[in-house]
C-alpha cells in the first residue's frame, strides 16, 4: 500500500515555483529522503503534504485520503517535525511535553509513562525542570523531536530533525527512528547530513528548483552517479615518478594524482581489483615497498554534488 501518492504537485508562491510538477509515492514501512540544496523546496514539500498549506495544482493521497477533501482524517494520523523552532519559552519541559500530550487527547496514565520514557529517550531527563529557554540548541530540537512521539501515528514528516544534535544524540535519535519503522511507521525525511540519509532511507529523491531529479536507493546513486573508487597508497620511499609514469600508462586508471600535504597516492579507477595487483607487481620491478593501501569507496556526498551540478549545468 502506498502511503503517500503525489502526481503532478505544484506549489507557487507568486512568480516562484517553490514545488514545479513532482510525482511520487512512498510505500508503507518505508523511510523516505528528500535531499537538496537550500531553497529547493523541501520544506514547501512537506508543508503542503502534511495540509499546512495547500497545493496550487496536482494530486495528493496520504494514507489514501485527499489531501483537498480529507485534511482533518490526515492529521489526525500524521506527526510532523517541522524545520523552524517552536518553544515556549516560560514553559518547562516536563510540562511542555503534558502539553502536547493533552493537545493530542493521550490519556493521563498512558502521557506520564510515555512522556518518562521520551524524555529518558532523548537525554532530556536531567533537564526536565529546565525552561524552554535555558535549553541549550540540542536540547531545544531534542524536545520539538521527542514530543511528536507522544501521539500515535502512521506516518511522520521530519524536516532536518537533527539540526544541532550531538554525534551520539543523533545516533539515538535516528536508531529510534528505525525501530518505530520496523513497527509500522513510515517517514519522510529531510537532512542536509548524507551520512544520515544513508544511513535511514530506503529510497531518496533529490529534488533541485522545485523539481525531483532522480528517485532511488543510495546504493544506486551511489552506483549510478559517485565518482569511480580511489586506490590510496603511500610508499615506504616517499615517492616514484617512475611508479606514476607506469601506473598512468594501465587502461583501468582514470587518474593518479599525489597528496602534497602527507604525500598519499590516489590512484582513481573502476576497477580496483585489477589495479592493485598490478600496482604491487610494477612496485616490485622498481625494487618500491608499498606501506598502505586501501580502497575509498564513492561516497552519497560525491553522488550528491554531481546530480545537483548536473542539473544546474
Ligand atoms: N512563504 C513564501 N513566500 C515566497 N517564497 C517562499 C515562501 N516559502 C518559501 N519560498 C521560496 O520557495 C523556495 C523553496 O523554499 P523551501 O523552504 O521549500 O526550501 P528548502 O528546500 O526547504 O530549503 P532549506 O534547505 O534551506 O530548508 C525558496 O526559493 C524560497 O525562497
Ligand atoms: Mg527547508
Amino acid at each position: 500500500m502506498n502511503v503517500i501518492e503525489v502526481e503532478g504537485l505544484s506549489k507557487h508562491y507568486g512568480d516562484k515555483k517553490a514545488i514545479d510538477d513532482i510525482s511520487f509515492s512512498v510505500k508503507k514501512g518505508e523511510v523516505f529522503g528528500f535531499l537538496g540544496p537550500n531553497g529547493a523546496g523541501k520544506t514547501t514539500a512537506i508543508k503542503v503534504l502534511t495540509t499546512l498549506i495547500p497545493p496550487t495544482s496536482g494530486n495528493v493521497r496520504i494514507l489514501g485520503h485527499d489531501l483537498r477533501k480529507d485534511a482533518k482524517h490526515i492529521r489526525s494520523r500524521i506527526g510532523v517535525v517541522q524545520q523552524q523552532e517552536s518553544f515556549d519559552p516560560g514553559i518547562s519541559v516536563e510540562v511542555s511535553m503534558n502539553l502536547y500530550g493533552l493537545l493530542w487527547d493521550v490519556p493521563k496514565d498512558v502521557r506520564a509513562k510515555r512522556i518518562e520514557a521520551l524524555l529518558k529517550q532523548f537525554g532530556l531527563y536531567e533537564v526536565k525542570k529546565t525552561g524552554d529557554a535555558d535549553l541549550s540548541m540540542g536540547q531545544r530540537r531534542r524536545l520539538q523531536v521527542a514530543r511528536e512521539f507522544l501521539h500515535d501515528m502512521d506516518l511522520l514528516f521530519l524536516d532536518e530533525p537533527t539540526v544541532g544534535l550531538d554525534s551520539l544524540a543523533r545516533r539515538a535519535a535516528l536508531d529510534f527512528l528505525k525501530e518505530k519503522v520496523k513497527q509500522g511507521m513510515t517517514i519522510f525525511f529531510t537532512t542536509h547530513i548524507l551520512e544520515e540519509a544513508e544511513y535511514l532511507c530506503d529510497r531518496i529523491a533529490v529534488i533541485n528548483y522545485g523539481k525531483i531529479i532522480t528517485i532511488d536507493t543510495p546504493q544506486n546513486l551511489k552506483r549510478k552517479f559517485g565518482q569511480s573508487k580511489s586506490v590510496d597508497f603511500t610508499l615506504l620511499e616517499g615517492s616514484s615518478s617512475d611508479l606514476v609514469r607506469s601506473v598512468e600508462h594501465l587502461d583501468e586508471v582514470s587518474k593518479i594524482a599525489q597528496d602534497a600535504s602527507d604525500g598519499a597516492y590516489h590512484i582513481m579507477t573502476s576497477k580496483p581489483e585489477v589495479v592493485i595487483p598490478m600496482l604491487y607487481q610494477l612496485a616490485e620491478k622498481l625494487n618500491l615497498h608499498i606501506s598502505s593501501i586501501y580502497i575509498a569507496e564513492p561516497t552519497l556526498e560525491d553522488a550528491f554534488i554531481k546530480i545537483v551540478q548536473e542539473v544546474k549545468a
